[in-house]
């Protein structure tokens, strides 16, 4: 199965994200409910190593922390933008998640993302690069004041591919704080 690991975030941050939408040619927006922000991404996992996975991630605790949405931003380049995104500060609590998550697929024998870690949540992905509805677009503002963002657990997700795009099913949830 083909598995991430992702905080996923309050439903009123992801409809005050999908406010910022424009009409962007060629751009497939995530739906609000997948809106998420990924701390790994595994790939394809066989089924029979799911339950290690899951032991090892219920190992890691750590004190609950905020996350702070800095501006957005876009992969691979300004010059020819493919996702677009929210931009988070890389805080050492969020840093130091990503780093136990690793820790817990090194213990698994699963292979590690290959990109360094990069906090962002995607917003939408480009068929086609597109000039400047999308600078327009990347050049807003974000909505002041923005609602908190409390990190309290984390979660396991399968990520399904249908015809229709990737169906998003939680399969775990991780609390921080033991108990
Ligand atoms: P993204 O937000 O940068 O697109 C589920 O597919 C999640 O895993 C997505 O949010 C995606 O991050 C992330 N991901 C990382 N590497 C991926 C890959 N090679 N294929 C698909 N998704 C990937």
């Amino acid at each position: 199965m083909r598995l991430f690991i992702a905080i996923d975030l309050p439903l009123e941050l992801k409809k005050t994200l999908v406010k910022l939408r424009r009409d962007l040619p060629g751009a497939r927006w995530v739906p609000t409910a997948q809106i998420h922000l990924t701390l790994a991404f595994l790939g394809e996992v066989e089924e029979a190593r799911v339950e290690q996975l899951r032991a090892e991630l219920a190992r890691i605790h750590r004190p609950p922390f905020p996350l702070t949405l800095t501006g957005m931003g876009c992969f691979p380049s300004w010059q020819q933008p493919r996702v677009l995104w929210v931009g988070l500060l890389s805080q050492p609590q969020l840093l130091a998640l990503v780093a136990a998550v690793q820790n817990a697929l090194r213990a698994c024998d699963l292979p590690q993302d290959e990109r360094p870690f990069s906090a962002h949540i995607t917003l939408a992905r480009l068929k086609r690069p597109v000039g400047r509805e999308v600078a327009e677009f990347l050049a807003q503002p974000l909505p002041d004041p923005l609602p908190s963002l409390p990190v309290r657990e984390f979660i396991l997700f399968q990520s399904r591919l249908t015809p229709h795009g990737a169906e998003h099913l939680p399969l775990s949830s991780f609390s921080l704080t033991p108990g």
